[in-house]
Protein backbone atom coordinates (compact mmCIF):
# COMPACT_ATOMS: atom_id res chain seq x y z
CA UNK A 1 0.00 0.00 0.00
CA UNK A 2 1.03 3.53 0.63
CA UNK A 3 3.46 2.94 3.35
CA UNK A 4 6.21 0.29 3.16
CA UNK A 5 5.85 -2.21 6.13
CA UNK A 6 8.88 -3.97 7.46
CA UNK A 7 8.73 -8.03 8.41
CA UNK A 8 9.27 -8.37 12.01
CA UNK A 9 10.59 -12.03 12.11
CA UNK A 10 8.64 -11.73 15.22
CA UNK A 11 7.15 -15.01 16.98
CA UNK A 12 4.12 -14.18 18.50
CA UNK A 13 2.56 -16.51 21.94
CA UNK A 14 -0.29 -17.75 22.49
CA UNK A 15 -3.40 -16.12 23.59
CA UNK A 16 -4.79 -16.98 26.97
CA UNK A 17 -7.73 -16.66 29.21
CA UNK A 18 -6.31 -16.67 32.04
CA UNK A 19 -3.23 -14.85 33.27
CA UNK A 20 -0.29 -16.34 31.81
CA UNK A 21 2.46 -17.56 34.29
CA UNK A 22 5.21 -14.74 32.96
CA UNK A 23 2.55 -11.84 33.51
CA UNK A 24 2.72 -13.15 37.38
CA UNK A 25 5.98 -13.30 37.30
CA UNK A 26 5.68 -10.10 35.71
CA UNK A 27 3.56 -8.46 38.47
CA UNK A 28 6.37 -9.82 41.08
CA UNK A 29 9.12 -8.03 39.39
CA UNK A 30 6.78 -4.91 39.11
CA UNK A 31 6.16 -4.49 42.97
CA UNK A 32 9.52 -5.95 43.47
CA UNK A 33 11.05 -2.64 41.46
CA UNK A 34 8.20 -0.50 42.59
CA UNK A 35 10.07 -0.96 46.24
CA UNK A 36 13.33 -0.01 44.94
CA UNK A 37 11.82 2.58 43.47
CA UNK A 38 13.07 1.71 39.84
CA UNK A 39 9.54 1.12 38.29
CA UNK A 40 9.66 3.01 35.07
CA UNK A 41 11.37 0.76 32.90
CA UNK A 42 10.16 -2.22 34.45
CA UNK A 43 6.78 -0.82 33.86
CA UNK A 44 6.85 -0.50 30.26
CA UNK A 45 8.33 -4.10 30.04
CA UNK A 46 5.46 -5.57 31.49
CA UNK A 47 3.07 -3.47 30.11
CA UNK A 48 4.64 -4.95 26.68
CA UNK A 49 4.82 -8.07 27.71
CA UNK A 50 1.39 -7.80 28.56
CA UNK A 51 0.24 -6.73 25.73
CA UNK A 52 1.93 -9.58 24.10
CA UNK A 53 0.49 -12.22 25.96
CA UNK A 54 -2.78 -11.23 24.34
CA UNK A 55 -2.44 -11.84 21.43
CA UNK A 56 -4.90 -14.06 19.63
CA UNK A 57 -3.61 -17.41 17.81
CA UNK A 58 -5.21 -20.75 16.68
CA UNK A 59 -5.23 -22.98 19.09
CA UNK A 60 -6.86 -20.92 21.56
CA UNK A 61 -9.69 -19.23 20.18
CA UNK A 62 -13.57 -20.80 20.06
CA UNK A 63 -14.06 -23.42 17.57
CA UNK A 64 -16.07 -22.46 14.04
CA UNK A 65 -15.93 -25.75 12.66
CA UNK A 66 -17.38 -25.68 8.66
CA UNK A 67 -18.29 -28.75 6.33
CA UNK A 68 -16.20 -28.69 3.10
CA UNK A 69 -17.65 -26.02 0.43
CA UNK A 70 -18.81 -27.61 -2.40
CA UNK A 71 -18.88 -24.25 -4.35
CA UNK A 72 -16.98 -24.51 -7.73
CA UNK A 73 -13.26 -23.23 -7.41
CA UNK A 74 -13.79 -23.16 -3.57
CA UNK A 75 -11.15 -25.39 -1.84
CA UNK A 76 -7.84 -24.86 -3.52
CA UNK A 77 -5.22 -27.98 -2.80
CA UNK A 78 -1.94 -25.88 -2.76
CA UNK A 79 -0.45 -26.67 0.51
CA UNK A 80 -2.65 -24.01 3.31
CA UNK A 81 -0.04 -20.88 4.87
CA UNK A 82 0.68 -21.88 8.55
CA UNK A 83 -1.50 -20.33 10.99
CA UNK A 84 1.04 -18.92 12.66
CA UNK A 85 1.99 -16.74 9.60
CA UNK A 86 -1.24 -15.70 8.24
CA UNK A 87 -2.11 -14.51 11.66
CA UNK A 88 1.27 -12.59 12.75
CA UNK A 89 1.80 -11.32 8.90
CA UNK A 90 -1.42 -8.23 8.73
CA UNK A 91 -2.39 -5.75 7.03
CA UNK A 92 -5.58 -3.94 9.49
CA UNK A 93 -4.24 -0.70 9.51
CA UNK A 94 -6.21 0.59 12.30
CA UNK A 95 -3.86 -1.40 13.94
CA UNK A 96 -0.90 0.08 12.91
CA UNK A 97 0.73 0.18 9.76
CA UNK A 98 3.64 -2.61 9.83
CA UNK A 99 2.75 -6.60 9.29
CA UNK A 100 3.69 -7.53 12.89
CA UNK A 101 1.19 -4.55 14.18
CA UNK A 102 -2.24 -6.12 14.03
CA UNK A 103 -1.15 -8.89 15.89
CA UNK A 104 0.25 -6.61 18.77
CA UNK A 105 -2.38 -4.25 18.95
CA UNK A 106 -5.39 -5.72 18.08
CA UNK A 107 -6.43 -7.36 21.59
CA UNK A 108 -8.03 -4.38 22.25
CA UNK A 109 -10.50 -4.61 19.50
CA UNK A 110 -14.06 -5.38 21.65
CA UNK A 111 -15.95 -7.93 19.44
CA UNK A 112 -18.64 -8.31 21.77
CA UNK A 113 -21.79 -7.25 21.54
CA UNK A 114 -21.15 -6.88 17.80
CA UNK A 115 -23.50 -6.13 14.62
CA UNK A 116 -23.95 -5.50 11.54
CA UNK A 117 -26.66 -2.92 9.99
CA UNK A 118 -27.85 -3.68 6.56
CA UNK A 119 -29.09 -0.75 4.89
CA UNK A 120 -30.27 1.17 1.42
CA UNK A 121 -31.59 0.23 -1.20
CA UNK A 122 -33.00 -2.70 -0.19
CA UNK A 123 -36.88 -4.20 0.80
CA UNK A 124 -35.73 -5.41 4.61
CA UNK A 125 -33.05 -3.50 6.06
CA UNK A 126 -31.97 -4.84 9.09
CA UNK A 127 -29.92 -4.91 12.18
CA UNK A 128 -28.42 -8.22 12.44
CA UNK A 129 -26.40 -9.44 16.11
CA UNK A 130 -23.89 -11.41 15.06
CA UNK A 131 -25.01 -14.15 16.74
CA UNK A 132 -27.98 -13.96 14.43
CA UNK A 133 -25.49 -13.58 11.48
CA UNK A 134 -23.49 -16.46 11.73
CA UNK A 135 -26.15 -18.73 12.25
CA UNK A 136 -28.57 -17.53 9.10
CA UNK A 137 -26.47 -19.84 6.52
CA UNK A 138 -24.86 -23.32 7.58
CA UNK A 139 -20.81 -22.19 7.67
CA UNK A 140 -18.84 -23.83 5.11
CA UNK A 141 -14.75 -24.11 4.68
CA UNK A 142 -13.38 -22.61 1.70
CA UNK A 143 -9.43 -23.02 1.16
CA UNK A 144 -8.98 -19.44 -0.99
CA UNK A 145 -5.91 -17.95 -2.10
CA UNK A 146 -5.16 -14.06 -1.17
CA UNK A 147 -3.16 -12.11 -3.38
CA UNK A 148 -2.39 -8.60 -1.52
CA UNK A 149 -1.33 -5.95 -3.85
CA UNK A 150 2.15 -5.47 -2.10
CA UNK A 151 2.99 -8.62 -3.75
CA UNK A 152 2.64 -11.13 -1.55
CA UNK A 153 0.13 -14.18 -1.35
CA UNK A 154 -0.81 -16.62 1.02
CA UNK A 155 -2.99 -20.10 1.17
CA UNK A 156 -6.20 -20.21 4.04
CA UNK A 157 -8.79 -22.07 5.18
CA UNK A 158 -11.24 -19.73 5.82
CA UNK A 159 -14.70 -20.59 7.10
CA UNK A 160 -17.97 -18.32 6.28
CA UNK A 161 -21.02 -19.05 3.75
CA UNK A 162 -21.59 -16.62 0.86
CA UNK A 163 -22.35 -13.34 0.89
CA UNK A 164 -25.19 -14.00 -1.23
CA UNK A 165 -27.19 -15.27 1.50
CA UNK A 166 -27.50 -12.53 3.38
CA UNK A 167 -28.09 -10.72 0.11
CA UNK A 168 -30.89 -12.66 -0.61
CA UNK A 169 -32.43 -12.18 2.49
CA UNK A 170 -32.73 -8.62 2.69
CA UNK A 171 -34.20 -8.23 -1.17
CA UNK A 172 -32.42 -5.69 -2.67
CA UNK A 173 -34.23 -3.42 -5.03
CA UNK A 174 -33.97 -2.72 -8.75
CA UNK A 175 -32.21 -0.07 -8.30
CA UNK A 176 -29.00 -1.46 -6.06
CA UNK A 177 -26.00 -1.66 -8.52
CA UNK A 178 -23.24 -1.74 -5.95
CA UNK A 179 -22.78 -2.83 -2.20
CA UNK A 180 -20.52 -0.82 0.04
CA UNK A 181 -18.90 -2.35 3.22
CA UNK A 182 -18.07 -0.16 5.72
CA UNK A 183 -15.73 -1.50 8.88
CA UNK A 184 -15.36 -0.50 12.40
CA UNK A 185 -13.39 2.64 13.18
CA UNK A 186 -13.25 3.54 17.06
CA UNK A 187 -10.44 5.28 17.61
CA UNK A 188 -10.76 4.48 21.67
CA UNK A 189 -9.88 0.92 20.68
CA UNK A 190 -8.16 1.10 17.02
CA UNK A 191 -4.95 2.95 17.99
CA UNK A 192 -4.39 4.11 14.67
CA UNK A 193 -7.66 5.17 13.31
CA UNK A 194 -6.31 9.01 14.38
CA UNK A 195 -3.89 8.50 11.50
CA UNK A 196 -4.20 10.40 8.34
CA UNK A 197 -3.12 7.31 6.08
CA UNK A 198 -6.38 6.58 5.42
CA UNK A 199 -9.84 8.58 5.59
CA UNK A 200 -11.19 6.56 7.90
CA UNK A 201 -13.61 4.07 8.19
CA UNK A 202 -12.52 1.25 5.98
CA UNK A 203 -14.53 1.30 3.31
CA UNK A 204 -14.70 -0.98 0.45
CA UNK A 205 -17.17 -1.86 -2.51
CA UNK A 206 -18.19 -4.68 -4.81
CA UNK A 207 -20.69 -4.21 -7.76
CA UNK A 208 -24.15 -6.31 -7.26
CA UNK A 209 -23.03 -9.29 -9.61
CA UNK A 210 -19.55 -9.64 -7.51
CA UNK A 211 -21.08 -9.46 -4.47
CA UNK A 212 -23.64 -12.17 -5.42
CA UNK A 213 -20.90 -14.28 -7.00
CA UNK A 214 -20.97 -17.66 -4.84
CA UNK A 215 -16.68 -17.44 -4.02
CA UNK A 216 -17.70 -13.92 -2.37
CA UNK A 217 -16.98 -15.25 0.99
CA UNK A 218 -18.78 -13.35 4.24
CA UNK A 219 -16.26 -15.03 6.87
CA UNK A 220 -16.18 -15.35 10.58
CA UNK A 221 -13.37 -17.96 10.77
CA UNK A 222 -9.81 -19.66 9.77
CA UNK A 223 -8.43 -22.90 10.69
CA UNK A 224 -11.62 -23.83 11.64
CA UNK A 225 -11.95 -21.42 14.75
CA UNK A 226 -13.77 -18.16 14.89
CA UNK A 227 -11.49 -15.40 13.36
CA UNK A 228 -8.41 -13.78 15.65
CA UNK A 229 -8.86 -10.34 15.59
CA UNK A 230 -5.84 -9.13 13.57
CA UNK A 231 -7.57 -10.74 10.92
CA UNK A 232 -10.44 -8.70 11.11
CA UNK A 233 -13.12 -10.86 13.98
CA UNK A 234 -15.66 -10.60 14.25
CA UNK A 235 -17.19 -10.73 10.49
CA UNK A 236 -15.09 -9.83 7.26
CA UNK A 237 -15.11 -10.19 3.44
CA UNK A 238 -12.94 -12.55 1.62
CA UNK A 239 -13.22 -11.60 -2.35
CA UNK A 240 -10.56 -14.27 -3.52
CA UNK A 241 -9.99 -13.27 -7.10
CA UNK A 242 -9.37 -9.07 -6.03
CA UNK A 243 -6.31 -7.92 -4.19
CA UNK A 244 -6.13 -8.34 -0.63
CA UNK A 245 -7.43 -4.88 0.23
CA UNK A 246 -11.15 -5.49 -1.06
CA UNK A 247 -11.71 -8.26 1.33
CA UNK A 248 -12.63 -5.39 4.32
CA UNK A 249 -12.43 -6.62 8.23
CA UNK A 250 -14.58 -6.16 10.82
CA UNK A 251 -17.66 -5.35 9.08
CA UNK A 252 -20.71 -2.96 10.79
CA UNK A 253 -22.22 -1.77 7.70
CA UNK A 254 -23.09 -3.30 4.25
CA UNK A 255 -25.24 -1.03 2.35
CA UNK A 256 -26.59 -1.41 -1.32
CA UNK A 257 -26.47 1.70 -3.38
CA UNK A 258 -27.09 3.00 -6.94
CA UNK A 259 -23.53 4.84 -7.27
CA UNK A 260 -20.47 3.37 -6.81
CA UNK A 261 -19.02 3.54 -3.27
CA UNK A 262 -16.36 5.57 -2.91
CA UNK A 263 -13.86 3.46 -1.18
CA UNK A 264 -10.50 3.89 0.92
CA UNK A 265 -8.07 3.25 -0.76
CA UNK A 266 -9.62 4.62 -4.20
CA UNK A 267 -9.84 8.06 -2.14
CA UNK A 268 -6.15 8.00 -0.79
CA UNK A 269 -4.69 7.06 -4.94
CA UNK A 270 -6.92 6.82 -6.86
CA UNK A 271 -4.53 6.31 -9.58
CA UNK A 272 -3.00 2.83 -7.86
CA UNK A 273 -6.07 1.12 -6.37
CA UNK A 274 -9.00 0.99 -8.76
CA UNK A 275 -12.47 0.09 -7.85
CA UNK A 276 -12.36 -3.19 -9.21
CA UNK A 277 -8.64 -4.01 -8.59
CA UNK A 278 -9.14 -7.60 -9.52
CA UNK A 279 -5.88 -9.75 -9.59
CA UNK A 280 -4.45 -9.04 -13.03
CA UNK A 281 -1.08 -9.95 -13.40
CA UNK A 282 -0.55 -7.83 -17.23
CA UNK A 283 -1.32 -4.56 -15.38
CA UNK A 284 1.39 -3.15 -13.11
CA UNK A 285 1.03 -1.04 -10.02
CA UNK A 286 2.74 2.48 -10.77
CA UNK A 287 5.14 1.81 -8.82
CA UNK A 288 5.76 -2.15 -8.98
CA UNK A 289 5.18 -4.97 -11.29
CA UNK A 290 2.12 -7.55 -10.41
CA UNK A 291 3.06 -10.31 -12.85
CA UNK A 292 4.66 -12.60 -9.79
CA UNK A 293 4.34 -12.62 -5.95
CA UNK A 294 6.07 -14.57 -2.98
CA UNK A 295 4.12 -16.83 -0.67
CA UNK A 296 4.21 -15.95 2.52
CA UNK A 297 5.84 -18.90 4.64
CA UNK A 298 8.84 -19.77 1.36
CA UNK A 299 10.99 -17.46 2.54
CA UNK A 300 14.84 -17.49 2.48
CA UNK A 301 17.20 -16.38 -0.19
CA UNK A 302 16.99 -19.07 -2.60
CA UNK A 303 12.63 -19.25 -2.73
CA UNK A 304 11.49 -18.71 -5.84
CA UNK A 305 8.39 -16.11 -7.01
CA UNK A 306 5.49 -17.48 -7.95
CA UNK A 307 3.72 -16.36 -11.52
CA UNK A 308 0.19 -14.30 -10.54
CA UNK A 309 -2.63 -16.13 -12.01
CA UNK A 310 -5.02 -13.78 -14.12
CA UNK A 311 -8.08 -13.39 -11.02
CA UNK A 312 -5.68 -14.92 -9.04
CA UNK A 313 -6.74 -18.37 -10.50
CA UNK A 314 -10.20 -18.13 -10.54
CA UNK A 315 -10.62 -16.78 -14.20
CA UNK A 316 -12.90 -20.09 -14.72
CA UNK A 317 -15.01 -19.18 -12.16
CA UNK A 318 -15.43 -14.87 -12.35
CA UNK A 319 -14.09 -14.13 -16.15
CA UNK A 320 -17.75 -13.90 -17.65
CA UNK A 321 -18.30 -11.22 -14.82
CA UNK A 322 -16.23 -8.75 -16.65
CA UNK A 323 -16.23 -9.79 -20.62
CA UNK A 324 -16.31 -6.62 -22.87
CA UNK A 325 -14.46 -4.83 -20.30
CA UNK A 326 -11.09 -2.71 -20.53
CA UNK A 327 -9.61 -4.33 -17.34
CA UNK A 328 -6.50 -1.71 -18.14
CA UNK A 329 -9.13 0.94 -17.72
CA UNK A 330 -11.01 -0.53 -15.16
CA UNK A 331 -7.91 -1.69 -12.95
N1 LIG B 1 -9.76 -4.11 6.40
C1 LIG B 1 -9.64 -3.07 7.24
N2 LIG B 1 -10.71 -2.68 7.96
N3 LIG B 1 -8.46 -2.40 7.39
C2 LIG B 1 -7.35 -2.74 6.65
O1 LIG B 1 -6.29 -2.10 6.79
N4 LIG B 1 -6.38 -4.24 4.98
C3 LIG B 1 -6.68 -5.01 3.76
C4 LIG B 1 -7.73 -6.10 4.02
N5 LIG B 1 -8.81 -5.59 4.85
C5 LIG B 1 -7.44 -3.83 5.75
C6 LIG B 1 -8.69 -4.51 5.68
C7 LIG B 1 -5.51 -5.58 3.12
S1 LIG B 1 -4.44 -4.50 2.35
C8 LIG B 1 -5.28 -6.93 3.07
S2 LIG B 1 -4.00 -7.57 2.15
C9 LIG B 1 -6.13 -7.88 3.83
O2 LIG B 1 -7.10 -7.19 4.65
C10 LIG B 1 -5.25 -8.72 4.74
O3 LIG B 1 -5.99 -9.70 5.42
P1 LIG B 1 -5.23 -10.69 6.41
O4 LIG B 1 -4.55 -9.87 7.45
O5 LIG B 1 -6.27 -11.60 6.99
O6 LIG B 1 -4.23 -11.39 5.59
Amino acid sequence: MLIKNNDDGFIHPVASEITPPAAYRGRRDLLKAMAAGAAGPVLAAWASREAFAQTQRPGKLAPLPGARSGVAGAVTMEKVTDAKDATSYNNFYEFGTDKGDPAKNAHTLKTAPWSVEVEGLVKKPARYALEDLVKLSAQEERIYRLRCVEGWSMVVPWVGYSLSRLIEKVEPLGNAKFVEFVTLADPKTMPFVGSRVLDWPYVEGLRMDEAMHPLTLLSFGMYGEVLPNQNGAPVRLVVPWKYGFKSAKSLVKIRFTEREPKTAWNKAAANEYGFYSNVNPNVDHPRWSQATERRIGEDGLFAKRRKTLMFNGYEAQVAQLYAGMDLKKNY
